[in-house]
């Protein structure tokens, strides 16, 4: 399986970076070894998708309804028409900013499956609940009741393991944490979903950056990055993108 290098813009961009993206960017993205997701804000999805065609848009949220009245929302539907292909969900900005629960996020997966966009849930524990012993417990929990029965059938579905003190922080677990929580995430989807839950990619969200991606991404059970600030920048992202492992290659890091 290819890696998956995922660029979370945030509320960040402009048209000015869809156009940095498409200089920078898309002239390297052929001979990436992984594959690309880059999630702007909703209104650069459309722009972004004409600027490089071929490269996949994801959304950071969808509505777990089709359409209604919900006054400043998106539906799945609405990121599809406008060039999406995947949807970020439950990422810990919106489960904190938006007071989403995990039946809520459970809700918009299905919304985003029915809807024909490939979902990739974000689960990750808070700083106290690593001191104190509870990350795999917090982790497991947020997975258990965020995904639907139905997530391995028809497009398969992605996980990112995003710790939330790592977010934004610069700081990371070490290696062998960040190992043991994708081994962890990994015992829980083949329990749950059999040999389909060993397809299922893992990537690690949190202060990703060209100097530790090679580390983190060698790691076993790490199937790609999903990278907030480092992917506004084109150098450090395609750095990041650079980092992967070429499948073909085994695990071994190709140049960037
Ligand atoms: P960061 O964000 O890379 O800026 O830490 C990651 C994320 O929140 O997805």
């Amino acid at each position: 399986m290819r890696q998956i290098i995922i660029g979370n813009w945030k509320m960040n961009g402009s048209r000015a970076l869809v156009d940095e993206m498409a200089r920078e960017v898309y002239a390297r993205a052929a001979s990436l070894p992984c594959d690309l997701v880059l999630c702007p804000p909703a209104t650069l999805i459309a722009p972004l998708a004409q600027a490089l065609p071929g490269i996949a848009i994801g959304g950071q949220d969808c509505h777990e309804r089709v359409s209604g009245a919900h006054t400043g929302d998106i539906a799945a539907g609405m990121l599809r028409e406008a060039g999406a292909s995947h949807v970020i969900l439950g990422h810990s900005e919106r489960r904190a900013d938006h007071g989403e629960s995990d039946a809520k996020v459970r809700a918009k997966v299905g919304a985003a499956r029915a809807a024909g966009l490939t979902p990739i849930v974000c689960v990750g524990e808070d700083e106290a609940a690593r001191q104190a012993g509870r990350a795999d417990a917090v982790v497991l929990g947020q997975l258990a009741a965020s995904l639907p029965e139905d997530f391995t059938a028809g497009v398969v579905g992605l996980v990112a393991y995003e710790p939330i003190w790592a977010i934004g922080s610069g700081r990371i677990p070490s290696e062998a944490d960040i190992a043991a929580m994708h081994g962890a995430i990994r015992a829980a989807l083949r329990a749950r979903f059999g040999a389909a839950g060993g397809a299922i990619a893992i990537l690690y969200g949190g202060s990703v950056k060209p100097a530790n991606a090679a580390a983190v991404l060698a790691l076993p059970e790490v199937g790609g990055a999903l990278v907030g600030g480092a992917s506004l920048v084109p150098g450090d992202f395609l750095a990041i993108a650079g980092a992967a492992m070429a499948p073909a290659l085994g695990r071994t890091p190709v140049a960037g």
